[in-house]
């Protein structure tokens, strides 16, 4: 096994910092500072550096985020301070009730006090040892909890290793906080869950808890789940000088931890009751699930004077929110059949108003759920909503039968093509078998010219709907061969719609990028930014076709589910078909970052790097030129660079260029590259 000479050690270092610099950019501050094909250069040359030199190996790198084998079952863990739980405020009364009582604990004292919204997630504990993390548990009964790390390693926005702040890295830092998974996120995958016949979740919580207790860390890493701070444990060494809550909160925040973003200080109670009603009205656009709010005593000493019971700190409250339910009847269930084929139940009800929304339909995700929660045709029901996430039956007021509700009967065909369906073991979802049953081939084409797909911005939704009902439209591949003539047959279809028609069509096949080309395509468990990620890392189609799973695994945010997707799908042989057909109009982008035009490429699959001025050119007019002609830009040295373009007062990364042996060339032979002069 060799070792590492130290200019490895020393490089393998700095990309483990400055990819965490770029994950804290990109997942904690929201705010990336370069391209996602940069990000994947940068980790990629990582993780070959990792493989080539295993003795560099740290369980802190970034690239161990992406999961280990599964574990037998999880060890304990005894928190070095209790965890408390909290008491509840039901309404504003109870907090004045509170806040005089502490007042008179604190004999005619009245401390101002930091405020957070109440996370709806998992409560888990994060130790970190002279910065570096070095066990993750979950609360458990407050004193002893589960032994998470493997599977918090893979949480993409806490520092595996902390960021020295002002005061310095602290010896030992316990910090707290709870483990969330945004609404949308949470809708996402509950989607893909129902889908491929995984567990649905009921709500994000238990979508974050469930990804944090599973025994294999791959599958906790390729779930969409961020932490949230609120809170410390022991402390030891430089942040001991913490005084209050705030204090606390701003360091650490400085150290590299995210936290709710609108928690806050407030000098009165009654400006916690103000903070309490407006983060109500807030609630709805959040993107995380919030069920209250927490107030707590800023000043630490203060706390202390307060103590606790056995069960919660008597210096903070939590003040919950009224839940977002209500009742109504279940009037019918009707199927829907979605792209990928599976017969979706829906709840058709008394249209009711929730959180200020009427809702008159819920999903019922599949076919076990109506069986499990014992839902019947005419129940009363308790129906729930939170943000964006799809309103939910939760369940059926038994006790208000009358004896006339009906159960429901699950096809045995599919409702729309009337061809045989499938519940394959292990799997909840039952299908439609028929690969060109009206109603997959519809969703999967609405898909295609979605946002989600190639953004084909004037072919709208229902129109593809009636030409692919009208036959016109049997794949994906018919959107780009319509005839004129055949449009302006259609009612409602004038001239100007058909044009616009095909000029966005025109414009999707001759500007298509591979990642959107792939997200496009549907592939079960590849959304957006897992197509982001395959399109980076493979040149084409064909390429990616060609991976096998183990090679798709070691990309970040590929699974096990994702990688045994996208091989199921490039083998299907229709599909193949439809690649096919795809290359034959050009529809054929290149990977690795590269912008696609359709045009000529003559840097095709180029890396370039910049490093100094060049004379007459700034560094994005440069970027641009090179994009356009189909190579990429990259930011960090290594062998993978073809050329590096060494302008004015080139700096170390030329020297790094030349130690390498690459292809250095100045402005000149630059200019002749991309004029082909
Ligand atoms: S402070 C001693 N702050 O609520 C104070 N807890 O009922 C302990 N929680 O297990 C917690 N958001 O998981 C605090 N901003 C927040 C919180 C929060 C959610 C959870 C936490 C705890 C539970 C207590």
């Amino acid at each position: 096994m060799p070792s590492a000479p130290d200019e490895v050690m020393a490089r393998v270092r700095r990309l483990r910092r400055e990819i965490e610099y770029h994950n804290r950019r990109y997942y904690v501050l929201d705010d990336p500072e370069i391209s996602d094909a940069e990000y994947d250069e940068l980790f990629r040359e990582l993780l070959d550096l990792e493989r080539r030199f295993p003795d560099l190996d740290d369980p802190n790198s970034p690239t161990r985020r992406v999961g280990g084998e599964p574990a037998e079952g999880f060890e304990t863990y005894s928190h070095g301070l209790a965890m408390f739980s909290l008491d509840n405020a039901m309404d504003l009364d109870s907090w004045q009730e509170f806040s005089a009582r502490v007042s008179k604990v604190l004999a005619g004292e009245t401390p101002d006090w930091w405020v957070d919204p109440k996370l709806d997630g998992l409560a888990v504990e994060v130790v970190y040892r002279s910065g570096a993390l070095s066990v993750a548990a979950t609360r458990g009964d407050g004193r002893v909890g589960e032994d998470v790390t493997r599977n918090m390693r893979t949480v993409r926005n806490l520092p595996l290793v902390l960021e020295p702040a002002g005061v310095g890295v602290p010896e030992l830092l316990e910090v707290r906080g709870e483990v969330v998974m945004s609404k949308a996120e949470f809708a996402a995958l509950n989607e893909r869950q129902a889908e491929s016949g995984g567990k649905v979740f009921a709500n994000p919580r238990n979508a974050a808890a469930g990804s944090i207790r599973q025994l294999d860390p791959r599958v906790a890493a390729s779930r969409p789940l961020r932490f949230l701070a609120y809170g410390v444990g022991r402390v030891a060494g430089a942040a001991s000088e913490w005084r209050t809550q705030e204090e606390v909160m701003r360091g650490l925040s400085g150290l590299g931890l995210a936290v709710p973003p609108q928690a806050r200080l407030c000098a009165t109670a009654e400006e916690v009751a103000e903070y309490f009603k407006r983060l109500m009205d807030e609630r709805e656009a959040l993107a995380v699930e919030i069920d209250g709010v927490v107030a707590k005593v800023n000043s630490l000493e203060l706390q202390k004077r307060l103590g606790e019971t056995s069960r919660s700190p008597r210096w903070a409250l939590a003040l919950k929110f009224p839940a977002h339910q209500a009742q109504t009847a279940l009037r019918d269930i009707v199927i829907q059949v979605g792209r990928t084929g599976a017969l979706t139940p829906v709840a058709e009800l008394d249209p009711v108003r929730i959180a200020g929304v009427e809702v008159s339909r819920a999903t019922l995700h599949n076919q076990d759920e109506i069986e499990s929660k014992d839902l019947r045709i005419g129940d009363r029901v308790i129906v729930q909503r939170a943000g964006d996430v799809i309103p939910q039956v939760v369940r059926a007021l038994i006790d208000e039968r009358t004896g006339l509700e009906k159960k429901f009967v699950f096809p045995v065909s599919c409702p729309v093509c009337g061809g045989p369906v499938t519940r394959l073991p292990g799997e909840a979802a039952v299908r439609c078998n028929n690969l060109s049953c009206p109603a997959r081939l519809e969703q999967g084409l609405v898909h295609f010219v979605s946002k989600a797909g190639l953004d084909m911005q004037g072919v709208g939704a229902r129109w593809v709907r009636r030409l692919a009902q009208a036959g016109l439209l049997r794949s994906p591949a018919d959107l780009f061969t319509l005839d004129r003539d055949r449009l302006l047959e259609f009612e409602g279809m004038g001239e100007k719609s058909a044009d616009n028609f095909l000029r966005a069509a025109g414009q999707a096949l001759a500007r298509a990028d591979l990642a959107g080309l792939v997200s496009a395509l549907g592939i079960r468990h590849v959304g957006e930014r897992t197509a982001r990620v395959l399109a980076a890392a493979y040149e084409d189609l064909d390429a990616l076709a060609a991976a096998g799973e183990e090679e798709l695994m070691a990309l970040p945010d590929v699974g096990p589910e994702v990688a045994a997707s996208v091989r199921a799908f490039f083998g299907n042989e229709r599909n193949q078909e439809l690649l096919a057909r795809f290359r034959a109009l050009h529809l054929w982008p290149r990977g690795g970052g590269a912008a696609g035009d359709g045009r000529a490429r003559p840097l095709a699959g180029k890396k370039f790097l910049f490093t100094g001025t060049l004379p007459a050119m700034s560094r994005s007019e440069a970027r641009a030129r090179v994009e356009s002609l189909g190579g990429e830009v990259v930011s960090a040295v290594s062998k993978r660079v073809d050329y590096v373009v060494a302008g004015d007062e080139a700096g170390g990364k030329l020297a790094r260029a030349r130690e390498l042996g690459l292809e250095i060339i100045g402005a000149q032979a630059f200019n002749e590259l991309i004029t082909g002069n």
